[in-house]
């Protein structure tokens, strides 16, 4: 059911933690289950050269947030910005698609954590027009199928 990619993601996650100072952090929870995510950010020059991120959810939050943290590492924060929760998902071989929801949690931790960073700079990301971390989003079509 699950690809080799999502078990070695799941069963030895990267970039585990949490960074001191960091200079972003988001979190966001899943309404769908309560799963929650945090993750950090270190940015230098608009690139992300550090990013740690916490989990409390199921095997595949944790894969998908796994590599969600692989994918934009020494990314730039647009970058970082347009990183789909369907990119994450083909970058592990795939999600059975009830599972399709717990990589929308990756997603949106990247961006919260990228709005919380622009606002503590007052830096505008046209990427986050329209973006409300306190909306839960978990209906939006993403692109993908759900089935539940
Ligand atoms: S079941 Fe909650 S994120 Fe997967």
């Amino acid at each position: 059911m699950y690809s080799d990619k999502v078990m070695d993601h799941f069963t030895n996650p990267r970039n585990v933690g949490e960074i001191e100072n960091a200079d972003a952090v988001g979190q966001v929870g899943n309404v769908k289950c309560g799963d929650i995510m945090k993750m950090y950010l270190k940015i230098d020059n608009e690139v992300i050269v550090d990013v740690k991120f916490k989990t409390f959810g199921c095997g595949s939050a944790i894969a998908t947030s796994s590599m969600a943290t692989e994918m934009i590492k020494g990314k730039t924060v647009k970058e970082a910005l347009n990183l789909s929760n369907r990119a994450v998902a083909e970058a592990l071989d795939g999600l059975p698609p009830v599972k399709m929801h717990c990589s929308v949690l990756a997603e949106q931790a990247v961006k919260s954590a990228i709005y919380d960073y622009a606002q503590k700079n007052n830096l505008h990301y046209e990427e986050l027009d329209g973006y409300n971390p306190n909306e839960e989003d978990d209906h939006h079509d993403h692109g993908v199928e759900e089935e539940d």
